[in-house]
């Protein structure tokens, strides 16, 4: 029986297929994104011309250590290709992401780039955005208490995330209220709330941004494709 993470890597293994030389690539974040990172490192071992912009801290010293040459969004404005992983996909391929803690800097590059293609086990797969992970919401030190009470008022339960038993803080110095709600009927309007709050810099709903999204199962990998093209502005 495949694993979850063996799952996770046949889905990173299956994006290699759409990446060509030449390209700069959106590198995400997190254990399934790490598999992808494996195989951009395998290729430019054997020759291929390509280069990364990572989502985060993490990435940057991981695709470093790989020997996968960094840019950045400054020197180049459109990545030609983002692969990143999620933790809930639903039937639209709307997303929650951040989990990991990167989501201001991932959707940042999933949104300038041309193409976004995310990689999942099939464990992440839901019927609707919020069925099992909270929406991680990233705030602003200051009033992140004001900000987590009006996520309550959304209809929330909210946690600040900690890590090590200390207040977790992003790669932007930021703080992330884990808001747990019912399952979303209306994705859309909760993103235009959440952002609508002030001290929020940025939210985990990912919504119309993924072109495809490869899932990793026990057979093999299931392509889904949106059904109408995606404007990357949630
Ligand atoms: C990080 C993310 C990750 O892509 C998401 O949490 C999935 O992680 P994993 O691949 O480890 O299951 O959004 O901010």
């Amino acid at each position: 029986m495949a694993s979850p993470d063996d799952m996770k890597r046949k889905a990173a293994e299956g994006a290699l297929a759409f990446v060509k030389p030449g390209m700069v690539l959106g590198l995400g974040t997190g254990s399934t994104a790490r598999h992808f990172l494996d195989g951009v490192a395998r290729l430019v071992q054997e020759g291929m011309d390509l280069k990364g912009v990572p989502t985060s801290f993490a990435t940057a010293e991981v695709a470093k250590e790989l020997g996968i040459p960094l840019t950045s969004l400054e020197e180049r404005t459109r990545p030609d290709l983002c692969v990143d992983g999620a933790d809930e996909v639903d039937p639209k391929l709307d997303l929650i992401k951040g989990l990991g803690g990167a989501l201001f800097r991932e959707k940042i590059v999933a949104a300038a780039s041309k193409k976004f293609i995310v990689i999942v086990d099939e464990s992440k797969l839901v019927p609707r955005l919020g069925s099992k992970s909270p929406v991680p919401v990233e705030v602003h030190p200051f009033g992140w208490r004001v900000a987590a009470d009006a996520l309550q008022a959304l209809g929330a339960t909210v946690d600040l995330r900690r890590k090590d038993g200390e207040i977790f803080r992003t790669d932007n110095g930021n703080h992330i209220v884990d808001a747990r709600f019912r399952p979303l009927t209306t994705p859309a309007k909760m993103a235009a709330q959440i952002m609508g709050i002030p001290g929020v810099v940025g939210h985990g709903l990912f919504l119309q941004m993924a072109d495809a999204v490869l899932v990793g199962t026990e057979k093999g990998i299931r392509t889904l494709r949106a059904a109408r093209k995606p404007t990357r502005k949630s």
